[in-house]
């Protein structure tokens, strides 16, 4: 049985008075949800900040993204060990965002998620189609080309604690959700990849889906067969939304 996770990407959204309200409320409810992970991704200067709150054992934080360096004149990176050293347990990799404005590509972000897991962080990698790719019948071999790269890159780690994020580019931010059967159907598919690669992965790899996850559609996505948990932007932002997100799962 996989064990769920519900993980809020809060991007380029906090303040010290959001983390003050936002907290207290969200770990009392990871209390009373013990058996799902949840994880807060704040931006980096509020990370210690979000850490310090933190009280129920699976509520955990991450950073959205991390350097392929480990240390050195990187001006503006942070390193796995770093993440590591502030109390992260997860990292959000190749995010669509990442993946626009910062050139992550599938091979930086296939080698960043090697160095995540040999720094002891659990990655939550993103990956979706366009629409523009969709519109074209190409969704699942965008999504082959971008797991073949992390399985290929990840050939010699152990990969069953990894997180795959599947977030269609297209729903994400935009209010508009892939359906639950169209969700379902992708999961499935990415599930099948993996178990072709690696039959033990396609059980214990979690699969979250992301784009436009709000509470009113949470519970009908969480209820599909291979749909382990959500990545959550906008609706991670107050922890009224975020924590009935957490109960539909
Ligand atoms: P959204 O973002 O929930 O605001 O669509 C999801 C994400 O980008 O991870």
């Amino acid at each position: 049985m996989r064990r769920s996770i519900i993980a809020a990407n809060w991007k380029l959204n906090a303040s010290r008075s959001m983390v003050d309200t936002f907290m207290p409320a969200v770990d009392a409810q990871a209390s009373a949800s013990g058996n799902t992970d949840i994880v807060i991704c704040p931006p980096y200067p509020y990370l210690d900040l979000v850490g310090q709150k933190v009280q129920a054992s699976n509520l955990h934080i991450g950073g959205q993204t991390m350097s392929l360096e480990k240390e050195g004149a990187f001006t503006g990176e942070v390193s796995a060990d770093m993440l590591r050293d502030v109390g992260c347990r997860y990292v959000i990799l190749g995010h669509s965002e990442q993946r626009r404005y910062h050139a992550d590509s599938d091979i930086s972000i296939g080698t960043k998620m090697v160095t995540a897991l040999r720094a002891g962080l659990t990655p939550i990698v993103c990956i979706g189609e366009s629409l523009q790719q969709r519109k074209e019948d190409k969704a699942e071999s965008t999504i082959m080309r971008q797991l073949g790269a992390l399985l290929a890159l990840g050939r010699w780690v152990d990969l069953s604690d990894l997180v795959i994020a599947y977030e269609p580019i297209w729903a994400i931010g935009t209010g508009e959700t892939a359906s639950p059967e169209q969700a379902q159907a992708m999961h499935a598919y990415i599930r099948a990849e993996l178990t072709k690669s690696r039959a033990q992965l396609a059980d214990t790899v979690r699969v979250l889906y992301g784009g436009s996850v709000n509470p009113d559609n949470a519970a009908k996505l969480f209820a599909q067969t291979d749909i382990d948990g959500g990545l959550i932007g906008g609706a991670s932002l107050q922890a009224d939304s975020f924590n009935q997100i957490i109960t539909a799962v």
